[in-house]
């Protein structure tokens, strides 16, 4: 891999030094980027450190149950990746072992606050805005015009023509929900969400699904990070990419460490590396778009540029709350999944 040889000999003694610290375990991470990225990441640190890590994705909702539901004998030592403010939940419940990143200063400032509103138990490790792609080949041969806000995507002509992840088990889809919440107060945006659902032909698991099914034409619009649609567009998909004009929200993607962890010196390298510019830049190496929190980390040449993006304030203190969580997936549940008809949740 290109990508590993050229980390050079810095990493040689960057390695000799890890394996003083952290000899030969082995190291459970649970990661919510796209499987790409993990791929990598798990390839490079393996490189770099001898150590055998076990990678698995899952989207950032399922790991905090999987983490939750072993709370009492945790296997999963290092959550790396999925929306910050499911961090921030796991937090709350003291699900995680507080940890400084060797980094930390290089980081910038949105990165350096998430940290501290985490209590120093998750770290910020990258960024994205939330919006839509829709696939131009598609609507133009359903003769349908094109959405450019979030009101248009209620509109009767896209009755099944609409993806969108189901906000139980994706991070995309709860920061959509507190989006919403955030833009148009909570009474209507569960109004705009239960007139959206009567044109979702899909809830689905993961947050980027959306708008790999908009790539390959299985559905017109899909609603997901501006970066996953920047990455299917890449790889030659027809599809337009959408800041919503209303505004949207955006995430801080987040790194953090398990309660409890049996292989507490490795995960702390890993939440290391991932701050480091190295292992930063796994991420555009990847094909990934994200926004880097290290300063000294280069940008992924197509990453969006979310300063000419409208974004709310977010609010990470409320919507990281566990109570906020439970409350606001209780109503997505009653008020817009119950009364929803789409093909099914995958
Ligand atoms: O595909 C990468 C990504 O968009 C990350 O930026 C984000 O943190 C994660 O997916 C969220 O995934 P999910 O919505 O499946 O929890």
């Amino acid at each position: 891999m290109k990508f590993i040889a050229s980390l050079g000999a810095g990493a040689a003694v960057w390695l000799s030094l890890s394996l003083n610290a952290a000899s030969a375990q082995d190291l459970n991470v649970l990661c919510a980027v796209q499987v790409e990225w993990c791929q990598m990441m798990e390839a490079v640190f393996e490189e770099k450190t001898g150590l055998d890590v076990s990678m698995e994705r899952r989207s950032t909702g399922e790991i905090l149950d999987r983490v939750r539901a072993e709370r009492a004998a945790p296997k999963i030592d290092v959550w790396w990746g999925g929306t910050g403010d499911t961090h921030l939940q796991a937090a709350g419940e003291d699900l995680l072992e507080p940890y400084q990143p060797k980094n930390f200063e290089d980081t910038l400032p949105w990165a350096q606050n998430f940290f501290l509103m985490s209590g120093g138990k998750a770290a910020g490790i990258y960024a994205g805005a939330l919006g839509f792609g829709y696939n131009s080949d598609f609507l133009a041969e359903h003769g349908v015009a094109a959405p450019s806000c979030w009101k248009d995507l209620t509109a009767p002509r896209y009755k099944g023509l609409v993806q969108m992840p189901n906000p139980n088990s994706s991070g995309t889809a709860y920061t959509m929900l507190a989006t919403l919440v955030q833009l148009l107060g909570e009474d209507e945006a569960f109004e705009y969400l239960a007139a959206l659902a009567k044109n979702i032909d899909r809830f689905t698991t993961s947050g980027a699904a959306p708008v790999q099914a908009a790539a390959r034409g299985e559905t017109g619009i899909g609603i997901s990070f501006i970066h996953d649609a920047v990455t299917q567009k890449l790889a030659g998909a027809p599809m337009v990419i959408v800041a919503p004009c209303e505004g949207t929200g955006y995430e801080i993607g987040a790194v953090s460490i398990v309660k409890g962890t049996r292989n507490p010196e490795a995960a702390r390298l890993f939440v290391d590396f991932a701050l480091s510019p190295e292992g930063q830049e796994t991420c555009a190496a990847s094909g990934q778009n994200q926004i880097p929190a290290n300063a000294k980390a280069s940008l992924p040449p197509a990453a969006p540029d979310i300063s000419l993006i409208r974004m709310v304030d977010y609010d990470f203190a409320t919507f990281g709350s566990p109570d906020q969580r439970r409350r606001l997936l209780d109503r997505f549940d009653k008020e817009v999944l119950q009364t929803a008809t789409p093909v099914a949740t995958q």
